[in-house]
Formats: C-alpha cells, sequence, structure tokens
C-alpha cells in the first residue's frame, strides 16, 4: 500500500477559547522519521494525541493507514506506539508487572513474550530495575519504561514526544540510535526541542509555531533555504592599502552573490561575510572577483545557516503577529 502512513488533514483543535491549532496539514510515507519541532505550546503534543486518539479534533481529521482515527480508535492504535509527554505509569507496580500488563493489553501472543521482553530490557536498558516500583525510578527511568511500553508490541509507526527528555547524555546517544535503527522499518514522528538531535536523526523536519505550520523540509533544505554564508578574509595583493566600499563593491559583482558585509578588521586583512542563494556555490566567482579587483583571499568557507538559526526565525516572526 503506497498510501501515507499518517496523514492529517486541516486539523483545528480548541480547548475552551483557546485554539491550540489552526489548521495542520502533512502527511507521512512508510520509513520516514519526521522530526516535530516548535516553541513550548505551539501544538506538537496536542497533534500528536490526536493522531494516537487520545484527543478529538475540533474539526480536521487524522488518518493511519488511510483509516480515519476517531471511527477506528482501536484499529488505528494498534499499529501505533505512543509515548505521551509525561508518560501515565501505573506508580504502584513493579516494572515486569507493568510490562506483563502491557503486553496483555496489547495482546502479544505468549510465545513471542519472552523475546519481546529480553529486547526491550536490552534496548531501553531497563535490566536492573525490572524489580522496582515505578514509583521508585528516576525521571530517566521512567522515561525509559515509557519507552519500553511504547514499543513493546513492535507497532510500524512510533510516535514519541520528547522521547530522550530526563536521559542523561549516555541514554540520549543510546536513544538516538536506536531511533536511526528503527527508522529503517518504521514510520517515526517525535518531538524534541534538541536541534543536534533532529539533525542526527531525522529525515524531515516539520515546525509548527502558534498551531500553524510554518517549515516542512528536510533538515538539509532548511539549514539552506535561507541562502548560504561564505566566510572570507582578503587583504590587497599590492602595497596600497584596502578601502572597505572597494572591497564590498568587487565582491558584489558576481550574479550568485546577494550581499557583503564586512564583519570585522583583522591584522592580516578584512573579514567579509558573503551570501548567495544556497542553490549556486559562489565560491568560484568570490575567488575571480577578488583577482579581478587586485585583492588576495587569504581564507574562504562556505557555511550552512543553522538548524538553531531557522528555527528561531521562523518561529519569531510568527510569534510575533499573536503577542
Ligand atoms: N488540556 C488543555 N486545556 C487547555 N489548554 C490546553 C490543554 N492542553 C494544551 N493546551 C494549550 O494548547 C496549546 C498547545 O499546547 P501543546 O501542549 O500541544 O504544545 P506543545 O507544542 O506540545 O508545547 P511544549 O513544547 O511545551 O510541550 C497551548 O496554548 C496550551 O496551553
Ligand atoms: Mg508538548
Amino acid at each position: 500500500m503506497d498510501s501515507a502512513m499518517i496523514e492529517v488533514r486541516e486539523l483545528v483543535k480548541d480547548y475552551g477559547r483557546t485554539r491550540a491549532l489552526r489548521g495542520i496539514d502533512f502527511s507521512v510515507p512508510r520509513g520516514q522519521i519526521v522530526g516535530f519541532l516548535g516553541p513550548n505550546g505551539a501544538g506538537k503534543t496536542t497533534t500528536m494525541k490526536i493522531i494516537t486518539g487520545y484527543l478529538e479534533a475540533t474539526s480536521g481529521q487524522a488518518l493511519v493507514r488511510g483509516l480515519p482515527v476517531e471511527e477506528h480508535p482501536l484499529e488505528t492504535r494498534a499499529h501505533i506506539g505512543y509515548l505521551p509527554e509525561n508518560a501515565p505509569l501505573y506508580e504502584d507496580m513493579m516494572v515486569q508487572e507493568f510490562l506483563d500488563f502491557v503486553a496483555d493489553i496489547r495482546q502479544i501472543p505468549a510465545a513471542q513474550r519472552r523475546q519481546r521482553f529480553r529486547l526491550m530490557t536490552e534496548v531501553c536498558g531497563i535490566g536492573d530495575v525490572l524489580s522496582k516500583n515505578i514509583g521508585e525510578l528516576s525521571k530517566g527511568f521512567r522515561q525509559r519504561v515509557g519507552l519500553a511500553h511504547a514499543m513493546i508490541h513492535d507497532p510500524e509507526i512510533l510516535i514519541l514526544d520528547e522521547p530522550t527528555s530526563g536521559l542523561d547524555p549516555n541514554q540520549i546517544a543510546e536513544i538516538r540510535k536506536l531511533i536511526r535503527e528503527l527508522g529503517r522499518e518504521k514510520t517515526l514522528i517525535l518531538s524534541t526541542h534538541i536541534l543536534p538531535e533532529v539533525q542526527a536523526t531525522c529525515d524531515r523536519v516539520i515546525i509548527i509555531s502558534d498551531g500553524k505550520l510554518v517549515a516542512d523540509d528536510t533538515v538539509q533544505g532548511l539549514m539552506t533555504g535561507d541562502g548560504a554564508r561564505i566566510q572570507v578574509l582578503v587583504a590587497p595583493r599590492g602595497e596600497s592599502p584596502l578601502e572597505m566600499e572597494k572591497v564590498v563593491e568587487s565582491l558584489q559583482k558576481p550574479d550568485s552573490v546577494r550581499s557583503v558585509s564586512v564583519v570585522g578588521e583583522k591584522e592580516d586583512g578584512l573579514a567579509v561575510d558573503v551570501l548567495s542563494d544556497a542553490a549556486v556555490d559562489a565560491r568560484r566567482d568570490i575567488f575571480e572577483a577578488a583577482i579581478a579587483a587586485d585583492l588576495a583571499l587569504l581564507e574562504m568557507q562556505r557555511q550552512s545557516v543553522s538548524l538553531e538559526e531557522t528555527f528561531r526565525r521562523l518561529t519569531m516572526e510568527d510569534g510575533g503577529e499573536h503577542v
């Protein structure tokens, strides 16, 4: 089946008089790992709860494997593993008891249980806490048990709301590795505030802000969508000193260059930022322009705009309209 694994159409959600979602559309094909980003209160958790059937949309709909979630809650949930933002675990149960209980609910056949338990114990690193009460666990271990809960029935789709929140750096690295491995055969949506995590694990990034979609692109596309920056250090070739205006004017000449700004004077030359369109590599043009203007290029480095810069630009501009 090549229809989308997850699709949301014109999703709107009101909590009383608060409009949390203002019409969200996207669809996720099989096997994709999607990073779901947005500032606090943007509507990430709300969207995830609607996809997993824990919350009804005010209008619009969510579909899982082509089935509307509201009309087929059990069937769609069977395909999903969900790690909620605050995993509602049973405080008085031991971890092992809780996983047994979850396996019952998920109707995992007895023949497969032992193998699933072993895998989850290993993958989520919970071997040492199996006989502890959930209420006694630290935040990171609760999160690990939440992950085991989400994955125990080997679902095709995983919806993880801030999966690495509360974990230590070692475990974060483990979970990232796990997510990348899972992504080979599963479809994943994960929300996070850790942007390097998205860069490390996701194929695609969806950014929402104030209940609206503000970006839907690949990580690479988002990082260079706003253009590329080339940092240049120029020095005079002859005896005469550099004239700032002349440098700017000369480097501005190529068609591939959008803008030029001097960022500082260094001992050995003038530091200049040249912005170009993302799609072109302006370095050759800059080199030719420098030679033509009798300038020496001491350094030249092309950098993509960081995901963090893009995130801030997209979400702050948008937030500003509503404050
Ligand atoms: N149960 C609720 N009752 C009323 N308003 C709510 C409820 N849950 C969420 N909201 C509001 O809906 C909006 C979106 O919240 P949501 O939890 O989906 O954001 P989020 O993107 O997950 O944020 P965070 O990054 O802080 O987890 C916010 O304005 C929030 O205050
Ligand atoms: Mg949230």
